[in-house]
């Protein structure tokens, strides 16, 4: 199979020197692509900034802000039969980006929003035959948050983590997640390596 990978956080930057993000590492979506690879799939990694080392064999694409993500999605799913969207994607971003840095004295306390596209539900025009695995950070039981997020944006399945459990979610080498799909009921994982929640990811897609 030809599968596309999306990883690490996005960052949305308010001028040259600071921006909004989230506590992504990448570590799981590079561990999804390691398993891939490892099992003899076309593997191409969109990543966010991170700091981690591209697995070999893994085609990386470097991006910054979520419209980079998606530009970048956009432009590498038609020659794919999966996508796996394991990125932490910012759903705002500041509503002006000074090009220089910003001096405190001109600062508001206040930053101004506007929403990022969600690059989930803005490719499911392009769905067709393609299989699309979500991931669901929540705080707390993800499993009815992650059964909406599975609906809303029309996926085969979807991963859910509780990012507040212990050796689970962001920064960390391990992960316990949950696996679910619109027909089937929610198969829990053990608490297992990043690049085992991968392999499981990868058995499912070949399924
Ligand atoms: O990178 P690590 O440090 O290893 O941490 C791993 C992880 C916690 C980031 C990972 O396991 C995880 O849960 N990734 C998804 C994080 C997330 O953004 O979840 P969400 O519930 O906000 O989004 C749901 C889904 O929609 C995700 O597949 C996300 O990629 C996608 N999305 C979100 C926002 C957006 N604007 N567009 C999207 O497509």
């Amino acid at each position: 199979m030809n599968i596309l990978i999306t990883a690490g956080p996005t960052r949305e930057h308010l001028d040259p020197i600071r921006f909004l993000s989230n506590r992504s590492t990448g570590k799981m979506g590079f561990a999804v692509a390691q398993a891939a690879v490892e099992r003899g799939h076309a593997v191409t990694l969109i990543a966010g900034p991170v700091s981690l080392p591209t697995p070999p064999g893994v085609m990386r694409i470097d991006v910054v802000s979520a419209r980079d993500m998606l530009a970048a999605v956009q432009l590498h799913l038609p020659q794919q039969d999966a996508l796996v969207m394991s990125a932490a994607v910012a759903d705002w971003r500041p509503a002006q980006v000074a090009q220089a840095k910003l001096k405190k004295c001109d600062m508001a306390p206040v930053i101004h929003l506007e929403p990022n596209p969600d690059i989930l539900k803005t490719v499911s025009s392009l769905k067709g035959s393609r299989i699309f695995v979500g991931f669901a950070a929540e705080t707390g039981d993800p499993t009815a948050e992650a059964q909406r997020k599975l609906a809303a944006k029309g996926l085969d399945m979807i991963v859910a983590n509780d990012v507040t459990a212990e050796g689970s979610g962001f920064a960390v080498e391990t992960n316990r997640v949950t696996f679910i799909t619109a027909d089937e009921a929610p198969r829990a994982l053990p608490l297992q390596s990043k690049l085992a929640v991968g392999h499981a990811i990868i058995d499912w897609l070949e399924k």
